[in-house]
């Protein structure tokens, strides 16, 4: 048997406004600790801890640290096994890619191990394969970050093709995360078949500046165009105080607001130059304590990704 080999898988927020399942960006922090070391054959989790450790399979069929494992270690010929140690740092159903994170985690183990042969979006594809089996459909916005690091784009998902763009320095974001659940397929359900003309043109006008707004580092731009015509309004239903969170968040000093991914996380931007973000997480955590709920908060930054530690 090998060395044991720690990786760790950050938290990744997802759709950013108007990019539903195509952007993503990695946080510094929480994230989640893998660590793993090369056995015979097979796949086999010898302990899992952390928030809501309870819940998660121990099956490696059924675990989307191992699944990914496997579709790494398939790709890149490997003739050995894996045993995992899993410690969560994300609750799962948080909507800061608690299962991504594992998924990319597990994916880039095995990448380390079988001496990192694969393209690095070959890596996220497999994250995406094993995140699909635990969350009701394939979408690779929070494992591309959180492989990648940064702000991601999945032009298309058949093929597969993705990019990577650095944000800028001074992007500071706030996760607020309120005691509730939801999981990824139940608000996957509430969104609509379609969607209309009018929204459309919304969406590729947000979305395109979002994309200019990162490449130039134009915090303004970037804030303005986390605009959802569609699939925040859907899910607003799922999360309780939503709304007044995010205005908290902004009458704070935040410069944009929104859901995180499939809920329930509000997520925050602020420029580091001009605050620490304290008051945006006490703001956001004042309109849940308020109601009776409690609500976790970071405040962090994005970050470059899954990495050997
Ligand atoms: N894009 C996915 C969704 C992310 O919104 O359902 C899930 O965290």
């Amino acid at each position: 048997m090998s060395d044991w080999v720690t990786i760790d898988a950050p938290a990744t927020i997802s759709n950013i406004g108007a990019g539903f399942d195509i952007f993503g960006m990695a946080l510094s922090n929480p994230g989640d600790i893998i660590e793993g070391r090369i056995i015979d054959s097979g796949m086999v989790i010898s302990e899992i801890t952390g928030p809501g450790s309870d819940g998660i399979p121990r099956d490696p069929a059924a675990n989307s640290v191992t699944i990914a494992a496997n579709e790494v270690l398939k790709l890149a010929g490997a003739d050995f096994g894996i045993e995992v140690r899993i410690k969560k740092g994300i609750r799962p159903c948080s909507g800061i890619g608690s299962s991504g994170a594992s998924a990319a985690g597990g994916a880039y183990l095995a990448h380390v191990l079988t001496g990192e042969k694969l393209d690095p979006k070959d890596v996220v594809l497999c994250a995406a394969k094993a995140e699909g089996h635990t969350s009701g459909g394939i979408h690779a916005d929070n494992v591309a970050p959180c492989v990648l690091g940064g702000f991601t784009i999945i032009r298309s998902y058949d093929p597969f093709e993705v990019y990577r763009i650095t944000p800028p320095e001074d992007l500071g974001v706030v996760v607020g995360m309120p005691d509730i659940m939801v999981p990824t397929s139940e608000s996957r359900k509430v969104l609509p078949a379609q969607v209309g003309v009018k929204d459309l043109v919304f969406h590729v006008g947000n979305a395109s500046s979002m994309v200019h707004a990162m490449h130039t580092g134009d915090y303004g731009l970037i804030c303005r165009s986390v605009q959802d015509a569609v699939f925040e309004p859907a899910r607003r239903k799922l999360v309780p105080h939503l709304a007044e969170a995010e205005q908290a968040a902004r009458d704070a000093g935040a410069g944009a607001s929104f859901l995180g991914g499939s809920g329930p996380c509000v997520i925050s931007f602020f420029r580091t130059s001009d605050g620490n973000g304290d008051d945006i997480a006490e703001a956001v955590k004042g309109v849940f304590s308020d109601s009776g709920m409690g609500c976790d908060t970071w405040v962090t930054r994005w970050g470059t990704g899954c990495r050997r530690i």
